[in-house]
């Protein structure tokens, strides 16, 4: 989009929270980022308004068949002052699959992350001070077209907004109860579970739900051909240590390829350790727990970065990991993701953009 981009800036701004009060995804910054996408015009455009609510014809695809992607990356304010973006291309390029696979014109790369760093940019007072706070950048499209029949949409609206957040769970970094379910599936083979798309999300709620009344976290979903490898914990990427191998299941198009946990395989491979991106069964994970080998487990994303599991609870069978604490692997990775996040350590592979 060559279009210059009109900017708005709101007459009331808001009131800024505490930064020791901030939970996740609750309080949203004073701008928006809006484009518009029509068949005959392409994207088209693009602002910054007011943060507020948005006209939808009630007849918009969205709302009727979930033609919508996403994507979560955030804004840390570092011990210098500075403003960083973790690995912004890399979540712009998994918007651009995410979009081919819902039938979504994607923005062009270079466009999208403008859009970032110029609403990142108005809104960079928003972004908190504290340790472990970040400003949760939240990018989405979603198909605008007020039309009930079931193709693609012609018409689509893109926005950005912006949140500061504290810890994603409550709890913080600490060791999370995980059942593992297996009477329902969150992807298939061939479905879009590759996908950073809204009905994927909807599809976890019902299991996700049942774990919480049963006093778990979150649900580790196993795949959904043989309900037998593990796929994900929530909405987070897994990784699983037994002995001295590190093992996550390999990106088949059934799981999100993040982030996270990309840059956690990277690091671990530069410390020389055995990573294998490989199908791993929850009776190998088993196995490796009575024979006193699954030494750390934990969770990778955006949100929370990394979220260990204290304890697996598989068909009735109980599995207390590392006696409920944070592992060793699991504590280095959070610091060393951490330290890059916000400017601490050095960042050898250029992770991080200035805003
Ligand atoms: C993440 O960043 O780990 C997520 O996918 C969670 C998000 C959907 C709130």
């Amino acid at each position: 989009m060559s279009e210059a981009i009109r900017i708005n800036k709101t007459t009331a701004p808001k009131p800024k929270p505490k930064d020791a009060e901030l939970g996740f995804g609750q309080i949203f910054t004073d701008h928006m980022f809006l484009a518009d996408f029509q068949e005959e015009k392409g994207w088209y455009d693009p602002r910054v308004e007011p943060y507020g609510p948005i006209a939808l014809d009630p007849a918009a695809a969205v709302l009727h068949y979930a033609q919508s992607i996403f994507d979560g990356l955030k804004a840390f304010r570092g011990v210098d002052g500075k403003v960083r973006l973790f690995r912004p291309q890399k979540h712009v390029e998994r918007m651009q699959s995410s979009a081919r696979r819902l039938c979504i014109p994607p923005l062009d790369p270079a466009f999208a992350l403008q859009s970032i760093t110029t609403l990142v940019g108005i809104d960079r007072d928003w972004v908190p001070r504290m340790m472990g706070t970040s400003l949760y950048i939240r990018p989405t499209i979603i198909a605008s077209e007020a039309f009930l029949g079931v193709r693609p949409a012609k018409s689509y609206l893109y926005f950005l907004i912006l949140s500061p957040v504290g810890a994603y769970y409550p709890e913080g970094m600490a060791p999370v109860k995980i059942l593992v379910v297996d009477k329902f599936v969150r992807a298939v083979d061939g479905g879009m579970g590759g996908a950073k798309t809204a009905g994927n999300y909807a599809a976890s709620l019902y299991a996700s739900e049942e774990a919480k009344h049963a006093g778990f976290t979150q649900v580790l979903w196993l795949d959904g051909v043989h309900r037998k490898y593990i796929d994900e914990v929530g909405t987070m990427n897994i990784m699983v240590k037994i002995g001295d191998e590190i093992v996550t299941p390999p990106l088949t198009g059934t799981i999100l390829p993040g982030v996270t946990r990309d840059s956690a395989l990277h690091l671990m491979r530069r410390w020389g350790l055995r990573v294998s991106e490989r199908q791993i069964s929850i009776d190998e994970v088993t196995e490796a727990h009575q024979r006193g080998r699954l030494e750390e487990v934990w969770g990778t994303g955006t949100a929370a970065v990394i979220s260990p599991v204290g304890e697996l609870s598989y068909q009735g069978q109980r599995m207390i990991i590392n006696g409920g604490k944070i592992g060793p692997l699991t504590q280095r990775l959070y610091d060393a993701i951490v330290g890059i996040q916000y400017g601490q350590s050095p960042d050898p592979e250029g992770w991080t953009v200035e805003v």
